[in-house]
């Protein structure tokens, strides 16, 4: 679901709320405007046949007088109008600020073209996780989302929980958003940042405390080794060539930092920010030639036997 007429938490409640105030307020105006007009129209007509017959209508220093006023009191109420939409701006703009800190959850999101890094820091370097694409939030705790970018501007924007912030290379920044219920909030890169700048989506999964911590618990643990020998010979393939040089698998060798962390791939829904769904044939696709599905990404593409994809595809489908 993203939809800013879909609030999610209290933030989102309150621009909608605004949203919703100048909807109805300026379809009144607008209404009005246009009966005016066909008043207005409507009138000409019937003087303009009146004057034909009788020339003497044609002045009327009383009927002036009234126009006058009309059109005074008019700009008048455009600019009471006007007011009140600053106070209500003005207003927002102070609930927006108003997420109580305590008890917060911390995350640190960095942009790059064309994907998010997601870091749930942690005192101990051990327990620190790091993910792509998918922010999961406990529901009804405030999140602070510390923001930063590798390379140009991009803008952090789930419409069903809050407004637009940019990611500004070289310039941190922080949004606090919360969720009131659980579900599944899709959002999207909203500053144009190049050839994939459509293909940078995220998602963000509100969920119970229980399962958030169970998830971020499952999140800390490293990569399990794999059993069957396909999956095997698939992690020796992921360390032995290209992948390890720019993706991590934590408790293996590969350890790349420019590309998205892959220690618990297979628990994510999408591939590539949000181009396709995770799933063996479109991982396949995407690993012999991404170039074709997103043109223009850091990943190159890969001449591997049919043998080596089938394992490689194995094993990481068991990243759970
Ligand atoms: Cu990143 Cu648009």
């Amino acid at each position: 679901m993203r939809s800013v007429l879909d609030p999610a938490g209290p933030q989102a409640a309150h621009i909608a709320a605004l949203w919703w105030w100048m909807f109805w307020i300026f379809s009144t105006v607008f209404v009005l405007v246009i009966a005016a007009l066909l008043v207005g129209i409507f009138r000409a007509r019937a003087r303009d046949d009146a004057v034909m017959t009788s020339p003497s209508v044609a002045l009327q220093p009383t009927r002036e007088r009234r126009i006058g006023w009309t059109v005074a009191a008019c700009v008048g109420l455009t600019i009471v109008v006007l007011i009140i939409f600053l106070a209500a701006n003005v207003i927002t703009g102070h609930r927006l600020a108003l997420l109580a800190a305590d008890n917060a959850v911390t995350i640190q999101l960095t942009g790059y073209r064309w994907w998010w890094k997601v870091r749930y820091p942690d005192p101990v370097p051990a327990r620190q996780v790091t993910t792509a694409n998918e922010i999961h939030i406990p529901i009804g705790r405030p999140v602070l989302i510390n923001t930063d970018s590798q390379d140009v501007i991009h803008s952090f924007w789930v419409p069903s929980l809050h407004g637009k912030r940019d990611l500004v290379p070289g310039n941190p920044s922080a949004i606090w958003i919360q969720a009131d219920r659980p579900g599944r909030f899709e959002g999207q890169c909203a500053e144009f940042c190049g050839l994939q700048h459509a293909h940078m989506r995220l998602l963000v999964i509100a969920e119970s405390e229980e399962n958030y911590q169970a998830w971020l618990e499952a999140q800390r643990q490293a990569a399990r080794a794999p059993s069957d020998p396909l999956a095997q010979r698939g992690l020796h393939v992921f360390e032995t060539g290209p992948c390890a040089l720019c993706h991590s698998v934590r408790g293996t060798e590969a350890s790349g930092q420019v590309a998205p962390d892959l220690t618990h791939f297979a628990s994510r829904a999408t591939i590539a920010a949000g181009t396709l769904p995770n799933s063996p044939g479109h991982l396949a696709a995407w690993i012999v030639d991404p170039q074709h599905i997103k043109p223009g990404n850091a990943m190159p593409s890969n001449s591997l036997s049919p043998e080596d994809l089938q394992a490689l595809l194995a094993y990481l489908g068991g990243l759970k």
